[in-house]
């Protein structure tokens, strides 16, 4: 199949509304959706992505009305974090609208909702006029897509549109949070950070806290289960520059710290901050494989705010 390209939402859109899938840009990553009511689209999200059928997909919505369409019923806790945070990086999970395919859901009875808040996919989501079920826009297993060349890089003539826009502006995901009951529990850390979410529901907390471990515990979200976001390169944590062996064979580095040797990496890149290091993460991962990096260092960054998520990342990437 030919892959259109587009940078009009609206060409987009028609695509969605004829039942097929469009890959698209958001704040976070970009998306790979399709009508989250034709279970024949949403079906080929999953062929397109080799993704396991029972890894539940998010549904985007372009307002509060579509929320009700998806979601059964909203808990106080969860309105709350929708009027802070929606528009935006966090998705919420919900009790499950019965009209909802299970095909979405991988047969739960809850569903992940995402308002998100890029102006072109906004506009995007408002010419579909119809909730969007959207996984990241990459083959299974691989690192998210931060720019409309890395979905191609792993979709191009298995989808029939993509939108383009620019490279995204977190370049990681959304948090997603189960908000099925008035204590939130982080089920993927992401742009969204507990600290954030506890100024709105002081009651928030990670699902895999060990000083949560006595609580009853609902399952982490059903993908955080596969191997997820690596490059060809092997990753290997490191806590600075220091620790990476310049000598063994073609590397990169990536980090906070400046390495005192940065000819000795092909590639390197060091980040002003967290959220910079986390924009540009999944864009290095595939930059370091196109340049034939066998191994990529990352330095280990503080497991607060923006840094738990980047942990989770770097550390699968790194168990791959
Ligand atoms: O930023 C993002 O979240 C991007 C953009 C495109 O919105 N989407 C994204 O989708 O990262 P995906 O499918 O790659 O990751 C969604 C995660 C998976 O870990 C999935 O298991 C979880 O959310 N999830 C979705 N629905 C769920 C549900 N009902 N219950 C628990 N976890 C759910
Ligand atoms: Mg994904």
């Amino acid at each position: 199949m030919n892959t259109l390209h587009t940078t009009s939402p609206g060409e987009a859109a028609a695509f969605i509304r004829r039942g097929q899938t469009c890959a698209f840009p958001t704040e976070t990553v970009y998306g790979l959706g399709a009508d989250a009511f034709c279970e024949a689209a949403v079906q080929a999200i999953f062929e397109a992505k080799g993704r396991p059928a029972d890894n539940p997909l998010i549904v985007h919505v372009a307002d509060a009305d579509q929320v009700a369409r998806v979601a059964r019923r909203v808990p106080d806790a969860a309105r709350r974090l929708m009027e802070r945070f929606f528009p935006g990086p966090l998705t919420l999970v919900l009790p499950r609208h019965p009209d909802l395919p299970l095909a979405v859901t991988a047969g739960l009875d809850t569903v992940g909702v995402r308002q998100p808040r890029h102006p072109v996919t906004q506009a995007f989501l408002a010419a579909c006029g119809t909730p969007v079920a959207a996984p990241s826009a990459n083959r299974s297993g691989r690192p998210s897509p931060t720019s409309w060349q890395a979905v191609l890089a792993d979709l191009d003539g298995r989808i029939p549109c993509l939108l383009q826009g620019g490279r995204t502006e977190a370049g990681l995901e959304s948090t997603v949070v189960d908000a099925t009951s008035n204590a939130p529990v982080v089920l993927r850390a992401g742009v969204v950070t507990l600290e954030q979410l506890r100024a709105v529901c002081p009651a928030a907390r990670f699902a895999d806290d060990e000083d949560d471990a006595d609580h009853e515990l609902p399952p982490r979200s059903p993908g955080t289960r596969y191997r997820h976001y690596a490059p060809q390169a092997r990753v290997r944590l490191v806590d600075g520059p220091d620790e990476a062996p310049p000598d063994d064979g073609p590397a990169a580095y990536i980090g906070l710290t400046p390495p005192a040797r940065p000819d000795a990496f092909r590639r390197v890149q060091v980040c002003a901050d967290e959220a910079a290091y986390a924009r540009e993460l999944f864009h290095f991962f595939r930059a370091s494989d196109a340049a034939g990096c066998a191994v990529i260092y990352a330095e280990r960054v503080s497991p607060r705010g923006l840094g738990r998520a980047l942990m989770d990342r770097l550390q699968r990437a790194a168990a791959g």
